[in-house]
């Protein structure tokens, strides 16, 4: 019903004076949304079309703010190494598509093992970034799982958010499958730590229940995402004085024209609120076999 209300109102939200009240509401469901990570009140971000954009997004942002504005304008080629992105064995490909499309090369996505739980191998991590640097390359992202595509296996957050903090890496999560099986209590200690990353990508489209076309990127910090996306131009030019008004979706990702899709979000949180997901994520995890011995162990 909310899409189909969406498109016959047609809102465009690029930005605030495009469509005020369409974008109130994204901001509103932004600040539900977030809740489910567990982010900070400053934490910002938007809606998009669904996790591989979201995903696409995030390294974007991650890669201007180790290279600057160098690469965004001279291309891929300005840089004086090769950049170094880093996940588990287990991510999905549309980090490595990301990677490719970015400049940055699918061979540069270094694949970390992983453990009997298929979660990512910490201790593999550093002696890979160890040895990044020592070969002259530069780390500047990792990327962990809250959920992996084949498994839904949670990559150990809060170890890999002590590492990027070390290294001084971008640390985006891969929430898309399973970062709303937070609001089920029995999973919520899997994700501790997720909250530290710098990005998240969520999609509503999957473990919210909402119907396709709703991914969404979380920043921890939406100003450090800022320089990567904001261009001047005179149509894009903000005229208006209050920060309300003055904000634009374009400046936090790729798209311009974009989609009420925060009205299906909003209404589908605005009726049930959160608890009834948590519920029904509780309901769907009691029907997955129980975990192999292996895990067990590891806890
Ligand atoms: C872990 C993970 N990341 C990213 C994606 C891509 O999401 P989308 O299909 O919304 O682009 C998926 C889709 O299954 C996924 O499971």
């Amino acid at each position: 019903m909310a899409d189909f209300l969406a498109s016959a109102l047609n809102a465009n939200l690029t930005a605030w004076r495009s469509a005020p009240a369409p974008a109130e509401l994204e901001r509103v469901a932004i600040d539900w949304i977030k809740e489910a990570p567990g982010c900070d009140p400053d934490a910002g971000g938007l809606f998009m079309s669904g996790g591989s954009m979201a995903n696409f997004t995030a390294l974007a942002a991650a890669r201007h703010r180790h290279c600057g504005d160098a690469v965004a304008t001279h291309g891929a080629a300005a840089h004086p190494a090769p950049l170094r992105v880093y996940a588990s064995t287990e991510t999905h490909h549309s980090i490595h598509k990301a990677a490719a499309l970015l400049g940055i090369g699918r061979a540069n996505v270094r694949e970390i093992p992983v453990d009997a739980c298929l979660r990512m191998d910490v201790d593999a991590l550093v002696r890979a970034i160890e040895e990044d640097r020592v070969a002259g390359a530069e780390p500047f992202c990792v990327v962990a799982n809250a959920g992996t595509v084949v498994t839904g296996a949670v990559d150990p957050l809060a170890e890999i958010a002590a590492v990027a903090r070390r290294y001084r890496l971008w640390m985006h999560v891969d929430a898309c499958y399973g970062g709303f099986a937070r609001l089920a209590p029995s999973a919520r200690p899997l994700f501790d730590g997720m909250s530290e990353a710098d990005s998240i990508a969520l999609d509503p489209h999957k473990w919210l229940y909402l119907p396709a076309d709703c991914g969404c990127l979380i920043y921890r910090d939406p100003e450090a995402a800022r320089p990567a996306f904001s261009l001047d131009a005179d149509y894009t030019r903000v005229m208006q004085t209050e920060s309300a008004e003055a904000f634009a979706f374009w400046e936090y990702g790729p798209d311009l024209s974009r989609r009420f899709r925060a009205l299906k979000v909003w209404m589908a949180l605005a009726d049930a609120g959160s608890r009834p997901v948590g519920d029904a994520v509780e309901g769907n995890l009691k029907l997955c076999p129980s975990p192999g011995r292996a895990c067990r162990r590891q806890g």
